[in-house]
């Protein structure tokens, strides 16, 4: 592979509150994968750019033209977290999260995936049964583009008690197919089953999800299809979540969805996010938000932001080794004990870490890894 010329850009959005401080941790193993990159003979560049509320600031738009066009040009985006209270009284569209919303929007990325895995030594940390949270490895496929988050009419008009606002839910037939198609071919690679969740007993746009995501089923006979109420699915998930295994919903239902999973496996601190479209140009950002209740503090989580870096790297960078190593390097710091207080349980064993020490000790493992990896392969000898 030495000698080859292929360089990744990446464009990092830190975003607002602990957006920065989760990104920063990123780097860190980005660092890391850049070392690897270079021995293979190829190069990862990275740039930062404003969003949300730090873009407000600087530029008085929660997405620069600036930031639009270099997420547009890049491989891969990743994103820390937008928003706060400090914007949270400007319109609609001047909001940190339009930013979010806009770019969501420009790179197209329709099918945001959002694994939920109950990772080694966290299940004391889940609300409920450690036997019931043990193998639940699932994977969330949220619609991302479309729904109640972007259809119009939207707005609000009158003044006292005669004000009004109206949100609009819409779908379109190959909004929902090119998702459903996201949701069955992962499911195919993973244990061949996946569940559609709607709310068909009272909404037209659930009632043309389920036949849609019917007609979809049709082109996948080796996979099992059910459906599910998006009610009955909140109930369920915390009875059975090991029971599941790809898990496709609309815009809104997955986002609320994707919390809950956060929950049950311990923290939402450590869930990641991959959000892909057909350009092959991904956004990933960990699903948590800001979080300005801990902002500032060295405290926050980086798992969630440097598992969607192992994501970055399998689904845009195409380089599954370098993803699994992260994972095993998150596992490995794990292993040896290290809690951020999110994840904490007071056990013996654990040593409480902030933000920077849990980023540094991942990418010491991740570099470990990678340099075994090549010591097997003979590339040091
Ligand atoms: P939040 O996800 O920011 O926080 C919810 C709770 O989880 C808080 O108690 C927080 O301290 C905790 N938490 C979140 N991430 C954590 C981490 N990495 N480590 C440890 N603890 C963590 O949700 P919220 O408080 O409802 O929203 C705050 C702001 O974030 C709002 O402005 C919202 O719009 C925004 N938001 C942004 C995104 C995004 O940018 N993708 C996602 C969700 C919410
Ligand atoms: C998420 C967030 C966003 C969403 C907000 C900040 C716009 O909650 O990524 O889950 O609702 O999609
Ligand atoms: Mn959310």
């Amino acid at each position: 592979m030495v000698g080859t010329d292929v360089r990744f850009d990446l464009v990092l959005l830190p975003g607002d509150g602990i957006g920065p401080e989760v990104i920063g941790a990123a780097e860190v193993v980005l660092g890391v994968v850049g070392d690897e990159l270079r021995r293979e003979g190829m190069a990862l560049a990275c740039v930062k750019h404003p969003i949300g509320g730090a873009a407000i600031d600087e530029t008085g738009e929660p997405l620069p033209q600036a930031t639009l066009e270099a997420a547009l040009g890049a491989d891969a985006v990743l994103l820390g977290a937008v928003g706060g209270p400090r914007w949270d009284s400007l319109g609609p569209s001047q909001r940190p999260e339009a930013g979010l919303l806009g770019l969501r929007q420009a790179l197209e990325v329709y099918a945001n995936l959002r694994p939920a895995t109950m990772l080694d030594g966290l299940a004391e940390r889940s609300p409920l049964r450690s036997e019931s949270v043990g193998g639940l490895d699932l994977l969330l496929v949220r619609e991302l583009t479309g729904g109640v988050y972007y259809g119009q009419p939207r707005g609000r008009e009158g003044q006292g008690a005669s004000r009004k606002a109206v949100d609009t839910m819409a779908y379109a037939d190959n909004e929902i197919r090119r998702v459903a198609h996201v949701a069955f071919r992962a499911a195919r690679r993973r244990r061949g089953r996946v569940t559609s969740v709607d709310k068909r007993n009272v909404l037209e746009t659930s009632r043309l999800w389920r036949e849609v995501v019917d007609e979809v089923a049709g082109e996948y006979p080796d996979v099992e299809v059910q459906h599910q109420l998006v009610d009955s699915m909140a109930m369920l998930l915390v009875q059975t979540p090991s029971a599941f295994d790809v898990v496709l919903a609309e815009n809104m239902f997955g986002d609320i969805l994707s919390d809950e999973l956060g929950g049950i496996v311990g923290s939402l601190g450590v869930m990641p996010s991959a959000s892909l479209g057909d350009s092959g140009r991904g956004l990933y950002e960990p699903v948590h938000g800001s979080a300005p209740d801990i902002a500032g503090k060295d405290i926050a989580d980086p798992l969630g932001a440097i598992l969607s870096v192992a994501l970055l790297v399998e689904h845009s960078l195409e380089l599954p080794w370098v993803a699994r190593a992260i994972e095993s390097a998150v596992q490995g710091a794990l292993a040896l004990g290290l809690r951020t207080p999110d994840i904490a349980s007071g056990r013996a064993g654990e040593r409480l870490v902030g933000t920077r020490e849990m980023a540094g000790e991942v990418a010491r493992l991740l570099a470990q890894e990678l340099f075994t990896r090549q010591s097997l392969n003979g590339a040091y000898f």
